[in-house]
């Protein structure tokens, strides 16, 4: 048995002591992205994100809609593996299938449905306009376009069809598969569309160009996407069915892995690596863990990991501590690995990005976690709380709420996250919710500028020049007790701390 003398810390017990700030240290000059797959020192990774932010492997978190979102905002998804492999394989194509600027169509109607059912249907989807297709499928033959503006209850008969109040395409602006995304964004404004739908010669939908897209890319101007301009996904897999579960999601583009477990310092994960980097040399990108120290950090890199996850018991669902006595505070374990991840890069070339996954209460913390050295940050409760993430809205007396549970809730049934057999003896997460929060891309916006004007006053332009130069303090217990006690005071009952 050994103690270790330090004691284990969290991001919310130190705070940053500001450098200077000179001339060209501007928000507008600073640079967020990060590495995602293990590269030669001074060389670029193969996988980079503009923003080091990904979203949790979690049912709760990472859909095909999320996804696409998140890419656009220029960070990267990871789909959940606690589901069967076809249907996890479908959620990667899913995203796959669009392309920056150009949508798989998501809100899709068959002519003969009637205006009670496209309502119901733009409702649920908090959209204003659907695609109407033969069959009502994304790549069926197009028809038209019905918005809420074509229809409304005090009207018209809402038994009536579709086809009696939709645009048909006879009166609308199309485009053809061969077009480029600036003609196409050209059209958009010169004929004021919203929806440009994007149309081949047999007559079918291939996509659809939004303006709102046109909007988010302005504002975000670099989407992670693969070499097709395809957005980039990323999926969970275990230490089970890798062999069955890899070549399929593979198959269907995932960009990288991530093997997902609550405790990655174990043989069975060098073994995925083993087959992984037998099996497809370093075509396939994948990354390890959880550990929280520098002896599992490692023991992983040795094994090949893309990038190794740090993290465990930190989660705002997790009750792996009660429930198992094993964890470390997130500050202490980011700390550990990352001194024992630069001297890996001393001895051996090769710098690991490593990923802070879980615990982030407060946007302040994301910039705290980046300054101790994490590469990139993996959210689960952050992301939980907007439109596009998979759970359920729900209302509480006059609040909304998002629908959050851990991997390891008997909700989630993850058993191979936490290594227990298909039954899943006792839980590790809870079943809870999230104040809602609203649209990703207004949200991660805001979230980005306050870590640039954190960046800008520790005097970093860049997430490397901020974690070499960050002047790190740690906080008493009474000014972090007075600092609660605001937070507490200022507080409104609506607001979620973020
Ligand atoms: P959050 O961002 O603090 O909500 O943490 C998300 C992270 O918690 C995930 O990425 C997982 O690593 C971890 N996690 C997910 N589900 C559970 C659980 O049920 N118990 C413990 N940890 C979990």
């Amino acid at each position: 048995m050994q103690i270790l003398s330090e004691i284990s810390r969290t991001f919310g017990e130190y705070l940053l002591v500001p450098n200077l700030t000179t001339a060209n240290c501007t928000p507008e000059a600073v640079d967020l992205s990060a590495p995602l797959t293990r590269h030669p020192v001074g060389e670029s990774a193969q996988i980079r994100i503009a923003i080091p932010m990904v979203s949790a492997v979690m049912e709760a978190v990472s859909s095909p809609r999320l996804a696409i979102a998140i890419a656009q905002a220029g960070g990267l998804s990871f789909v959940h593996q606690n589901q069967p492999i076809a249907q996890q394989a479908e959620m990667v194509a899913a995203v796959k299938r669009n392309k920056a600027g150009f949508r798989h169509s998501e809100i899709n109607i068959r002519p003969t449905a009637t205006l009670a059912e496209v309502a119901a249907l733009l409702e649920q989807a908090e959209r204003d306009i659907a695609v109407v297709t033969d069959d009502g499928s994304p790549t069926g033959r197009f028809l038209g376009l019905i918005s809420l503006r074509d229809f409304h209850p005090q009207r018209h008969d809402l038994n009536a069809g579709v086809e009696t109040r939709m645009r048909a395409k006879a009166d609308l602006v199309v485009a053809p598969p061969t077009i480029s995304l600036s003609e196409a964004n050209t059209l958009l404004w010169d004929q004021r569309l919203d929806v440009l739908p994007v149309v081949d010669n047999q007559g079918r939908l291939a996509s659809v160009v939004l303006r709102r897209d046109y909007e988010l890319h302005k504002r975000f101007r670099n989407e992670s996407v693969d070499d097709d301009k395809r957005f980039r996904v990323g999926a969970g897999v275990n230490t089970r069915d890798y062999r069955d579960r890899i070549p399929a999601l593979v198959e269907a583009g995932a960009d990288i892995l991530c093997l997902d477990s609550s405790d990655g310092y174990s043989v069975y994960q060098s073994d995925v690596l083993d087959w992984v980097r037998s099996t497809y040399g370093q075509n396939v990108r994948i990354g390890a863990g959880n550990v929280v120290d520098g002896r599992g950090f490692r023991y992983l890199a040795d094994a090949g990991a893309d990038f190794v996850k740090i993290g465990i018991g930190g989660g705002s669902i997790c009750i792996t501590r009660d429930a198992k006595g094993i964890g470390r505070g997130q500050a202490s374990a980011v700390l550990d690995v990352v001194r024992e991840r630069d001297r890996y890069a001393g001895e051996t070339g090769e710098y690991v990005p490593l990923c802070s996954d879980g615990g982030i209460l407060q946007d302040s913390h994301m910039a705290i976690a980046l300054a101790f050295g994490a590469d990139f940050l993996m959210l689960g409760r952050y992301f939980a709380r907007f439109e596009e993430s998979p759970s359920a809205l729900v209302r509480v007396d006059d609040q909304f709420f998002k629908e959050y549970w851990g991997e390891g809730s008997a909700r989630a049934r993850n058993a191979a996250r936490y290594g227990q057999a298909s039954g899943l003896l006792f839980e590790e997460g809870v079943d809870g919710y999230v104040p809602y929060a609203g649209r990703l891309d207004e949200n991660v916006s805001v979230t980005l500028a306050k870590i640039k004007a954190t960046m800008v006053s520790c005097g970093s332009i860049t997430l490397r020049q901020f974690h070499d130069s960050a002047t790190l303090v740690e906080v008493s217990h009474q000014s972090f007790l007075q600092n609660s006690q605001d937070i507490r005071l200022r507080e409104r009952p609506s607001g979620g701390r973020t």
